[in-house]
């Protein structure tokens, strides 16, 4: 049910030193994009097998400000994982006692498109992410 990393996603405080070495390292970088609705601006470094998500808390109820309050210097937030279909995802992932974030519904995502998370406590300690692709 696991298909390709999407992304990984890394929560960063200040997206500008966050960017330079990948930019300096010759990877294509994007420029910084705010997604209010997520609560964060995005930097999209891209690859030729997955991408990479460098996230900077925007607005007061960002999403990843209590993960920089405990990483201050910036960490990997999650990993992304496509997958075909989100609710039978869902359903198989609730089956196995998987625990899903929230009400289980599927969000739409960062990329428009369906996403659900999955508790880091059953990835070892790793925040995952099921975009419907
Ligand atoms: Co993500």
């Amino acid at each position: 049910m696991l298909g390709r990393i999407n992304h990984i996603a890394i929560a960063v405080p200040n997206l500008t030193a966050a960017a330079m070495p990948y930019r300096n390292l010759g990877a294509k970088v994007s420029s910084a994009q705010p997604l209010p609705e997520h609560g964060v601006t995005a930097v999209f470094v891209e690859f030729d097998n997955t991408r990479v998500e460098l996230l900077e808390p925007l607005g007061e109820n960002s999403p990843i400000a209590g993960f920089l309050r405990n990483n201050p210097f910036g960490g990997m937030h999650h990993i992304c994982y496509e997958v075909a279909d989100i609710l039978a995802a869902r359903d198989r992932a609730v089956a196995l006692g998987l625990r899903v974030i929230g009400d289980g519904a599927p969000k739409i995502g960062a990329h428009g498109k369906p996403v659900l998370f999955l508790h880091p406590k059953d990835f070892s300690g790793t925040l995952t992410e099921l975009e419907q692709i």
